[in-house]
């Protein structure tokens, strides 16, 4: 039995899509834990690309793919998934398992999301306005509804007293014209219609993933988004709103932290970031376009343009500490092959001049980085598949990051494809 987690060990889009497509061949259930269609996860194989925002990359492989309780599910999403997947000749009826307890996203909550985005101005966040912020808030704040709420008798009467408090919400709130139109019977038959649609795939996802457990199944858990935008040890307020970290892959699917056996950390070769917030090594020139460009970043769920820069061991060392990573898939070399030089992040100049080789968050915002320059490979590596064949420069480049990161390379990516891939 092997509980493996998958996390990103950045600000997301590093290749989970990737690397839990070509790990689900040898196990039997992924689970996804967290946040919701604010992901977008990319899978390539044969002349297809499929983008999955909400069910686990494992239906691809015709594996058992479960939501987990600590997923926030918005049912336009769901339904606009399962009904691409069985289009395109996918398993779902079999396979697919929601859990009884995960939240729902609602039509308010995407409401509130660009609503508070708006009044943010400067100090947006640059959320993905999916709705997943104010869900998360409602979740905590213990007015949710989740999946087994849409059997309840008094459905309706909940709603009702939702709306009107909602109403009052966006009310104090909107200063921007903004339309709140929720017609209380309207939403309640969606919810009905979404309800019996997807009524055969809802499970007590705890007590699966237990029995899988028990029956010595291997299991991957799905992250999503990544370390640095986990809502507490990211870089705080420009975060999601759930916990990314492996930790709450626990959490996420109701198992103890005895259970996991290992964490992959996926890790690009440069760093990315989509939305607001600090980012030390972002290169904001011809450097940081030929990133763009070449590594084809951009968002797989809103199109924006990622930020792209430098790789940075400090932001890459802490998330091994704060996943307790045991390997690493680094993905997207191949994006680097010919330039002449590339550049490690090794230390950072705070503003009164001391220099740290310890990611911090004070004073990140201001933080130069500092940098160990290596030299290119200046060869084609994309679909490489075996260590053979790699020049000695990224060998070079692989050894220096594991030496910076404190932890082993395992799977190196050389293409977005499933057969693009060494295992070490
Ligand atoms: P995720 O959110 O972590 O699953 O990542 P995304 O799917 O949002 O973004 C990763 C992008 O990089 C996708 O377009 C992948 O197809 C692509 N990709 C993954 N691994 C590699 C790689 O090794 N090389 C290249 N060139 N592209 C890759
Ligand atoms: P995957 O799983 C990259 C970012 C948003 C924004 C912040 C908060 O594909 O790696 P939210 O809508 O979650 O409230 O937005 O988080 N963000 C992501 N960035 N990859 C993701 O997911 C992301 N999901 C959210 O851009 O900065
Ligand atoms: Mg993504």
């Amino acid at each position: 039995m092997t509980c493996t987690v998958i996390v990103g060990t950045q600000w997301g889009d590093e290749g989970k899509g990737k690397i839990v497509d070509l790990l689900t061949a040898e196990s039997d259930t992924v689970v996804r834990y967290q946040g919701g269609n604010n992901a977008g996860h990319t899978v390539m194989y044969e002349d297809k690309t499929i983008v999955l925002h909400l069910i686990p990359s494992g239906i691809l492989q015709g594996k058992e793919s479960i939501l987990g309780n600590g997923v926030v599910i918005e049912p336009n999403s769901l339904l606009d998934e399962i009904k691409g997947l069985i289009n395109a000749g996918y398993n779902v009826e079999n396979n697919l398992k929601i859990s009884s307890q995960a939240h729902l996203v609602m039509p308010y909550h995407q409401i509130f999301d660009s609503l508070k985005e708006i009044s943010k101005g400067d100090r947006k966040i640059g959320t993905t306005c999916r709705g997943i912020g104010p869900t998360y808030e409602d979740k905590v704040g213990r007015v949710g509804l989740r999946i087994c709420d849409l059997n309840d008798k008094n459905l309706k009467v909940k709603l009702k007293e939702i709306l009107e408090r909602k109403k009052i919400e966006f009310e104090l709130f909107n200063k921007f014209d903004i339309d709140y139109d929720i017609n209380l019977e309207n939403l309640y038959k969606n919810l009905k219609d979404f309800y019996n649609k997807i009524k055969n795939y809802i499970i007590d996802s705890s007590d699966r993933i237990n029995d899988l457990i028990d029956e010595n199944k291997n299991i991957i858990f799905e992250g999503a988004q990544g370390t640095f935008l986990d809502v507490d040890h990211g870089t705080y307020p420009y975060v999601t709103s759930s916990n990314t970290l492996a930790g709450a892959a626990c959490v996420g699917s109701g198992i103890g932290p005895t259970k996991i056996n290992r964490v992959i950390g996926i890790t690009k070769a440069y760093t990315t970031r989509v939305g607001s917030g600090p980012f030390p090594t972002e290169l904001k020139n011809q450097e940081g376009e030929y990133l763009r460009k070449v590594g084809n970043e951009f968002g797989a769920t809103t199109g924006r343009p990622r930020r792209c820069g430098w790789f940075d061991s400090l932001l890459v060392k802490h998330a091994v500490r704060l996943n307790g990573i045991t390997d690493i898939a680094l993905t997207k070399l191949d994006v680097l092959d010919t330039l002449d030089h590339i550049k490690i992040c090794t230390g950072y100049v705070l503003p009164n001049g001391e220099l740290i080789d310890r990611f911090t968050y004070d004073g990140l915002e201001e933080a130069m980085p500092q940098y160990h320059v290596m030299p290119g490979w200046k060869t084609n590596t994309k679909g490489m598949t075996s260590k053979d064949q790699l020049p000695f420069n990224l060998l070079l480049y692989i050894e220096q990051i594991e030496w910076y990161i404190k932890a082993n390379v395992s799977i190196i990516s050389t293409g977005p494809k499933r057969e693009e891939t060494i295992i070490l």
